[in-house]
């Protein structure tokens, strides 16, 4: 259900979320990061339940980025078997709940063959699911994503004029992702780190000092009643104006 104080008609149809904050959420507590990683799965799922809630159609969070291969190995290591493990535990109350699950990124070397295999069997699952779209953006780099798409094209052999923005588009990761309306960063980070940079041109981006493993939906229904307080003028005028 919509909660009262939103409006029903200006929901977000599709959301981003660079969920950051783990590492200092853990050494607050005087724990590993690692443990801070762990406390973000709670988060991630009331996110989704929140979505649910709302009637957001897509739900895009970055998981790992092409940036953090720079981490030490063993965060690192976590973060794959854990990335892994949740897929495996939850991917049935996922599907339950009609979320779809898919992946965005660089199936590169780097990615173990058994997160691979455990992130098809994911999206095989799900794939007929319609309800929610649950885009997680893994090894992904929006200028990663880029030069993908401008190798895809080169490919294809588009004649210069033929590269136009909605080529471009269409030969991102997933061609039917919509633009996200609204892009959410907790631990209050003001900025994007390579997030969905085709993707963001005009989106509305809220930031919150919130750690991530700390997030719920009740801060997702904040996010978006700030975003209906926006106005979005894509280069043009105010309505009324
Ligand atoms: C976000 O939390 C999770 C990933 C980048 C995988 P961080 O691990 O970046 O947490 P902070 O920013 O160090 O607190
Ligand atoms: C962005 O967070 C990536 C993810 C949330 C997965 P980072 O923590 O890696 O970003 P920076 O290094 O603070 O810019
Ligand atoms: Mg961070």
């Amino acid at each position: 259900m919509i909660p009262p104080e939103l409006q029903d008609a200006r929901i977000p149809e599709h959301i981003g979320c660079v969920m950051d904050g783990n590492g200092r959420w853990a050494q607050r507590r005087s724990l590993p990061r690692t443990q801070g990683h762990a406390a973000g799965e709670e988060a991630l799922l009331d996110t989704v339940y929140g979505c649910l809630d709302l009637e957001v159609r897509w739900l895009t969070v970055f998981a790992f980025s092409t940036e953090n291969w720079r981490r030490p190995p063993d965060e690192v290591r976590f973060l794959m078997n854990f990335n892994r493990s949740l897929l495996k535990r939850r991917r049935d109350e996922l599907n339950e709940m009609g979320v779809r699950i898919r992946f965005s990124g660089r199936r590169d070397w780097r990615v173990p063959r058994s997160v691979l295999r455990e992130m098809d069997a994911a999206e095989e699952m799900t794939a007929g699911n319609r309800t929610l779209t649950l885009t997680m953006a893994f090894n992904y780099g929006g200028r990663a994503e880029i030069v993908d798409a401008v190798r895809g094209i080169a490919r294809a052999g588009l004649k210069p004029n033929q590269i136009t923005e909605r080529a471009i588009s269409q030969h991102l990761y997933h061609a039917d992702l919509p633009d996200p309306d609204l892009v959410i960063r907790t631990s209050g980070e003001y900025r994007i780190s390579n997030f969905l940079l085709w993707q963001i041109a005009y989106s509305e981006l809220v930031f919150m000092d919130t750690l991530w493993p700390d997030f719920r939906r009740e801060h997702l229904f904040e996010a978006v009643r700030i975003y209906q307080g926006r106005r979005r003028r894509y280069g043009g005028i105010a309505e009324g104006s």
